[in-house]
């Protein structure tokens, strides 16, 4: 995979649980170096189609291009996928540090283990990364100290330590009230900026969509319904507010 921002191409992904379709053949882009919104009812299969971009989930069907290189081709994992996958960042909805290590271990663990990062530069690192996010005189706290916006900043710094050229986001505001969320949302900004991430943003909220993202994709149905420049899909916002609070009635 090349360094910097990766294109990501989505091609045909299908998902069943059992005999029910979730995604029925995403096909879709997301422009390298900005962030898209995916956007769709609940239970429209957004976090699934993350989980699968991130390798945690399997596809029965599709490719998925990141940066040039495919990295499941067929429903399958191709032999480019190791390489790729430590280039992938994933933050959730809940936060999901380790209780039991401090910030700093938090962030050091991953780079150490599986990069090979020596400890002091990791720990180097750590302390840069924990300053971009605000959270530096956290470094030796314990996940238990801090607030929901400030775990989710440590979360958002843990998936930067491992230079992703791709973030994932699922629902990384939905338990913060709007000053936390908008923090956050600085954060990831200024980090998307400075690092021609390209970002994926599964979300519910239309104004964080208006203020942060570049693109949208609309995932309705098992496909992606629809998609484009942020503008041009929020023209009708009370239409797409409808649209994403509805239920999924799942692909017909
Ligand atoms: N491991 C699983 N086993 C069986 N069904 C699953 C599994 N994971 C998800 N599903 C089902 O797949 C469908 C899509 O789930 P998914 O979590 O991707 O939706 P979503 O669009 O992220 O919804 P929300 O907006 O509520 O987070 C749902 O009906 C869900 O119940
Ligand atoms: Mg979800």
């Amino acid at each position: 995979m090349n360094t910097g921002a990766a294109a990501v191409s989505l091609h045909g992904v299908t998902k069943r649980y059992g005999d029910r379709p979730i995604l029925r053949g995403v096909t879709a882009d997301l422009s390298a170096g900005e962030i898209t919104a995916l956007l769709g009812p609940s239970g429209s299969g957004k976090s699934t189609l993350l989980r699968i971009v991130a390798g945690l989930t399997d596809a029965d069907a599709g490719q998925v291009t990141i940066g040039g290189t495919t990295v499941l081709d067929d429903g399958e994992r191709t032999a480019e996928w190791p390489g790729a996958a430590s280039r992938i960042g994933m933050v959730f909805q809940n936060y999901t540090l380790w209780p039991h290590l401090d910030v700093r271990a938090n962030l050091t663990l991953a780079p150490r283990k599986r990069l090979g990062m020596p400890r002091d530069e990791a720990s180097g690192l750590a302390e840069t990364v924990l300053d971009q996010v605000g959270l530096r005189h956290h470094l030796l706290s314990s996940p238990s100290r801090l607030s929901g916006g400030e775990r989710q900043r440590v979360a958002i710094a843990r998936a930067i330590m491992m230079r992703p050229q791709l973030l994932l986001c699922d629902e990384i505001t939905s338990a913060l009230d709007r000053r936390a969320a908008g923090q956050l949302l600085d954060v990831l900004q200024g980090l998307q900026h400075d690092r021609r991430l390209t970002v994926a943003l599964v979300t519910h909220d239309l104004d964080f969509v208006a203020r942060a993202a570049d693109q949208i994709i609309l995932i309705d149905g098992g496909v992606a319904a629809d998609s484009g420049p942020r503008d041009a899909m929020l023209s009708d916002s009370i239409a797409l507010s409808r649209f994403i609070h509805a239920e999924s009635c799942g692909p017909t």
